[in-house]
């Protein structure tokens, strides 16, 4: 059986201010979170500071991005070794937002994730096809070759202590959620995949859905067989909101 995970992408959001309030909700509400791991990835500067805060509870610390490198001559970048000191244990790779906006490939993505795994951090490997993709019939094409790529560089085998997040890019931040079913066929494309190389790991990996997840749908969505949880970004940044999302899988 496979423990469902919610994990709060806060991206560029937040101050110290208003990520005490987060935390101080969030960690008030745990304790009617009864069956889903839950974690928050705050941007870099704050991970030290909520760290310390989720000290103590069941609250999980993961980074947005993780360099490919270990340390060295690479200006603005932030190594796994760092994030590990300063409390990380997931490090989320090849979101959306960096393949689209910051031009990270699908190899340079699974470098990162190579880092994460080598510094001992939990990759969170994001996936996903643009709209036009889906309208051209190619989103098992584009997420096959997202996941080709790490699995040539790393092996099946890396992928058995890795999480998966399959994030439609039309669904993120556009309050366009793909359906329960749509998610549902892109999740079991992806566990069919590796399950032709490792029955072992298909079984086993966490497949998160992200893309408007809200506390009014995620019961649904996390109530179809192949969604093991959700990775959450607008909606994680409110504590009740998130609250209500991580509840989700206690009813499923
Ligand atoms: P959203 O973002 O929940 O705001 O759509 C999800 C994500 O980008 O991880």
């Amino acid at each position: 059986m496979r423990q469902p995970l919610v994990a709060g992408n806060w991206k560029m959001n937040g101050s110290a201010a208003s990520i005490d309030t987060l935390m101080a909700g969030l960690k008030q509400g745990m304790a009617e979170v009864k069956t889903a791991a839950v974690a928050v990835c705050p941007p870099f500067v704050y991970i030290s500071k909520v760290a310390e805060l989720a000290k103590g509870t069941k609250i999980g610390v993961g980074s947005q991005d993780i360099s490919d490198q270990e340390s060295g001559a690479f200006t603005g970048e932030v190594s796994g070794p760092m994030l590990k000191e300063v409390g990380c244990q997931y490090a989320i790779v090849g979101h959306s937002e960096r393949r689209a906006i910051y031009g990270e490939s699908d190899a340079f993505t699974a470098r990162k994730f190579a880092a994460a795994r080598k510094f001992g951090l939990i990759p969170i490997l994001c996936v996903g096809e643009l709209l036009e993709e889906r309208e051209q019939g190619i989103t098992e094409q584009v997420v096959g070759r997202q996941l080709d790529a790490v699995i040539e560089l790393e092996g099946i085998a890396a992928l058995g202590q890795a999480v998966i997040a399959y994030e439609p890019v039309w669904a993120i931040g556009t309050g366009k959620t793909a359906s329960p079913q749509q998610a549902q066929d892109v999740h079991a494309f992806i566990r069919a995949k590796l399950a032709t190389l490792d029955k072992g790991v298909a079984d086993k990996v966490q497949i998160l859905y992200g893309g408007s997840v809200k506390g009014s749908n995620a019961v649904e969505l996390f109530g179809m067989p192949d969604l093991d949880g959700g990775l959450i970004g607008g909606a994680s940044l409110t504590a009740d909101e998130f609250l209500a999302i991580c509840r989700a899988p206690n009813q499923s």
